[in-house]
């Protein structure tokens, strides 16, 4: 499936949508998803990660109302949800409605006054994909309220509170990436972003060079164990080395040295976990580097190595995206293959060079059925912009 530019028309029907539920003149809004090119479960650990925005997103438009109520119609599951100005849950319900009104509730802990508000969602990130549908609804909510409220806020700000609506409200321990990519990605772009510091640098991405994304349309949820269970045995790992040495106040702050001193003392699962964080961090800033020089076999080789590192000592991969990995290796044009997101399923990244993208969609799709009998989805995606507006957009 190729992906072509959807946006406009996209925004003018969301436009119609409102119009029809709710009347009234909306603003609309879109933040992407994302797919990460490198630096898995690094970011709670303080370390790095490259992602970029994709042309997958969500729109959400706003209106005011009057009556100070809260009104959102999701134009996907096809259902809405009401509340008068007083009512609004102060906890999650483990349904769509958690990530729109843990929004509200951050935007009001940040002390925000939302005004009552019309909302309709629309958005086309494959859900359970490791494409982060969630960061992108958080964020186009986000930025469609601070936009009704008449309110500014820095885009890192906004990033840290859609993430905290997710860590409180909804209940997903996630880290900053995928809030962070809505809210800074850039056209054409990665983005290596310091999780600690939050400063990042853009790289861009060879107008040569096709991002595939192929999903094994095996489900993930990082509202499910095995994300909560890694980082756990993060943590646990951690709180070794650190008391071994008081520096080291996350895991990006300590070496292989470290870990090779003092990661006997550690379950030996825990010792591969972080051995995958260690390293990959190395990889990321790695990886950041070989694309700034434009030296894709390099880049190729850092994502196949995180591949084998997400695979073996995290276990975060799975048996069908082992085998998409390894089918996209034998295929012609392929720079760099590798499972991305939260892990568990979901879908693979795959740099591919251009003029071999096409046959490169066809014969991996082809091989993926052979091997696993499942019709895989594979989307040609382009680097995109993070939030904003497309008021004019229809
Ligand atoms: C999910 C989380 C992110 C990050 C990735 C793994 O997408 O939301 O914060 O931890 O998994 O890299």
């Amino acid at each position: 499936m190729a992906k072509g530019n959807e946006k406009m028309p996209g925004a003018s029907l969301v436009r119609e949508i409102h119009e029809k539920h709710f009347g009234g003149d909306p603003r609309v809004f879109l933040a992407p998803g994302r797919v990460n090119l490198i630096g898995e479960h690094t970011d709670y650990a303080g370390g790095f990660v490259m992602p970029a925005a994709i042309d997958f997103g969500t729109f959400a438009s706003a209106s005011a109302r009057s009556d100070g109520r809260v009104e959102i119609w999701s134009q996907n599951f096809k259902e809405g949800v009401a509340f008068g100005a007083d009512e609004l849950p102060g906890t999650r319900r483990k349904r769509w409605p958690d990530y729109p009104l843990g929004v509200v509730w951050a935007l009001r802990e940040a002390g925000i006054e939302v005004p009552g508000f019309s909302m309709v969602l629309e958005g086309d990130v494959p859900l359970g994909a490791g494409l982060s549908s969630s960061a992108s609804v958080e964020v186009a909510v986000a930025v469609a309220l601070l936009s009704l409220a008449g309110a500014e806020m820095e885009r890192t700000a906004i990033a840290k509170l859609c993430q905290k609506a997710e860590n409180e409200y909804v209940g997903a321990s996630c880290g900053i990436m995928d809030q962070f990519i809505a809210c800074h990605g850039a056209e054409d772009h990665a983005l290596l972003l310091d999780c600690r510091s939050l400063q990042y640098r853009l790289a861009p991405i060879p107008r040569h060079v096709s991002v595939v994304i192929a999903n094994t349309m095996v489900k993930h949820s990082i509202a499910g164990g095995e994300y909560g269970i890694r980082r756990a045995e993060v943590e646990e790992g951690t709180a070794i080395l650190r008391g071994h040495r008081g520096g080291i106040a996350q895991l990006r702050d300590a070496t292989l040295e470290d870990l090779e001193r003092w990661g006997g003392e550690m379950a030996e699962n825990v010792m591969r976990r972080c051995r995958h964080i260690i390293t990959e961090n190395l990889r990321t800033v790695a990886a950041a580097d070989a694309l700034a020089a434009g030296d894709l076999k390099k880049l190729g080789d850092l994502m196949a190595a995180a591949h084998v590192s997400y695979r073996d000592d995290f276990e975060a991969s799975c048996e069908e995206a082992d085998i998409m990995v390894d089918a996209a290796r034998c295929l012609p044009g392929l720079i760099g293959a590798r499972l991305t997101g939260g892990g568990f399923g979901g879908c693979t990244v795959n740099l591919v060079e251009e003029e071999a993208a096409e046959r490169f969609v066809k014969q991996l799709g082809e091989e993926y059925r052979a091997a696993t009998g499942i019709e895989a989805e594979i989307y040609r995606c382009h680097a995109s912009a993070g939030a904003h507006s497309v008021e004019n957009g229809g």
